[in-house]
């Protein structure tokens, strides 16, 4: 699994470590240094599917570095410099491994630009879904949680390393490309169009898109000053335009939930890749692989602070995020004339133990196959029911403003929440949370 790379010209400095020790994921992401920011220059021809790369990636060597690897899968890289001199690269399954013509000292920033072109491939995931780029009969769906990120651009590919972003992606004149982010300009120069994105709050490689299609765009800026950037397949329009015309009205009823918005722009893609299955939560812009529900808008909105700013830590914890937006749904339809949070919850914990929602724990779902299935979404969810009736209303709104707000930007853990909760509530929480996020089969009822 470890690749060694050859020693460096002149010495000094060990080689990065291939993975980040997921023990899901354990070659996603990268050691030895961090990422600040990626610029990513692309083109992309829908008729030959293929694409042309060109990513700056800036980042700072945490300890002597005489090698250090990128994430990246498929495609050809064509070359690689390192501060603006050749480096040499090989590559090793999903790694790209660089070593750079002198070692890096400790503390460097340095500036890796690696050129590559392709046909991109999706990645397969354990639960044998596509994540990455994927191309549709117009261009491409792209999506890369939690895998794909490496099948378009090579990055430090796990959510501990966020770094900011800007792209610019060029795509024959009458398609549109959409990114994360707010769109600082568009020209259309000899048949082609470029559209140049920026990202400036850190976010997570997963959470990255650079979608292209026919796209029908709508802007417009919400009455809270929040830019809103819309990219809909006119084939899913009609279908759509309903959920799209609440995002203010979401974005608001969130904020006042769980604090002020993280991002300073907002908006939907939403493409026609029913093949896909799935929608995602791209950060600032979630892309939807049909035109989505109006739940379905709520819970990729309330990504954006759980999951998006607030990302976690190892995939096992993915509850914090699925369990979060799968509980923003049920507060939605409490204050909108529909079922109380509680009868949701009264609803699942009737399904017997054979359900498959009690297959496994919320908090450990035991392997990458597992990340997107009930006993996260919905038992998480469940788990923070059982919190709201255990520490009330009062303190359970608090405790979801102070996790949004402590690690805005950042990362966290299953064992911070609990901390957190057990510290704003003064109540000993311990067996809610083993019984709810840790304990195998299907809880006693309370
Ligand atoms: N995080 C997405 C959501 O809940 C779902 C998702 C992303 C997904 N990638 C996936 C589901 C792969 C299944 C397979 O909004
Ligand atoms: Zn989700």
């Amino acid at each position: 699994m470890t690749t060694v790379g050859t020693a460096a010209a002149d010495s000094g400095g060990g080689h990065g470590a291939p993975g980040q020790g997921d023990p899901y994921f354990p070659l996603s992401g990268n050691g030895g240094y961090t990422v600040r920011h990626y610029d990513l220059d692309l083109g992309y021809e829908p008729a030959t599917k293929k694409l042309t790369g060109d990513a700056t990636v800036t980042a700072r060597a945490g300890q002597a570095l005489a090698a250090f690897d990128l994430d990246l899968s498929g495609l050809t890289v064509n070359r690689v410099r390192v501060d603006g001199r050749t480096a040499h690269w090989t590559r090793h399954g999903q790694e790209l491994v660089v070593t750079p013509p002198h070692a890096l000292r400790k503390g460097a920033t340095f500036r890796v630009d690696v050129a590559y072109s392709g046909v991109p491939q999706y990645v397969t995931d354990p639960d044998g879904s596509a994540d990455g780029w994927i191309t549709t009969d117009d261009g491409a769906f792209v999506a890369g949680e939690p895998q794909g990120a490496m099948s378009w651009f090579p990055s430090d590919n796990n959510p501990l390393d966020k770094a900011s972003y800007s792209f610019r992606v060029t795509v024959p004149a009458g398609y549109t490309a959409v990114c994360n982010g707010v769109l600082d300009a568009q020209h259309t120069r000899g048949g082609k169009t470029t559209f140049q994105w920026r990202q400036d709050q850190p976010m997570a490689s997963y959470l990255a898109t650079a979608t292209v299609g026919r796209f029908d765009v709508q802007r417009y800026t919400t009455a809270s000053g929040i830019p809103v950037y819309n990219a809909v397949d006119p084939r899913e329009a009609a279908g759509a335009a309903p959920a799209l015309a609440k995002i203010p009205e979401i974005l608001d009823w969130e904020t006042k939930l769980f604090g002020p918005y993280p991002f300073s722009a907002a908006g939907a893609i939403v493409d026609d890749a029913h093949d896909v299955g799935y929608a995602l939560e791209t950060q600032t812009r979630p892309i939807y692989d049909r035109a989505p529900d109006v739940s379905t808008v709520v819970h990729e909105t309330a990504h954006q602070w759980f999951g998006d700013s607030v990302s976690l830590t190892s995939w096992k914890d993915i509850w914090l995020n699925e369990g979060f937006a799968t509980y923003a749904e049920w507060l939605w339809q409490e204050q909108h004339g529909g079922d109380t949070a509680q009868a949701t919850f009264d609803h699942y914990d009737g399904l017997p133990a054979t359900d498959s929602l009690w297959d496994f724990p919320s908090a450990d779902p035991g392997n990458g196959a597992n990340i997107f299935a009930s006993p996260v979404y919905t038992r998480g969810a469940m788990a923070l029911q059982e919190l709201r009736d255990a520490v009330g209303d009062k303190d359970f709104f608090a405790i979801l403003k102070a996790w949004a707000r402590e690690h805005r930007y950042g990362n966290g853990t299953t064992g911070q929440f609990v901390a957190l909760s057990e510290h704003l509530s003064g109540k000993h929480l311990g067996t809610l949370f083993h019984t709810w996020l840790y304990t195998a089969g299907k809880p006693a009822t309370s």
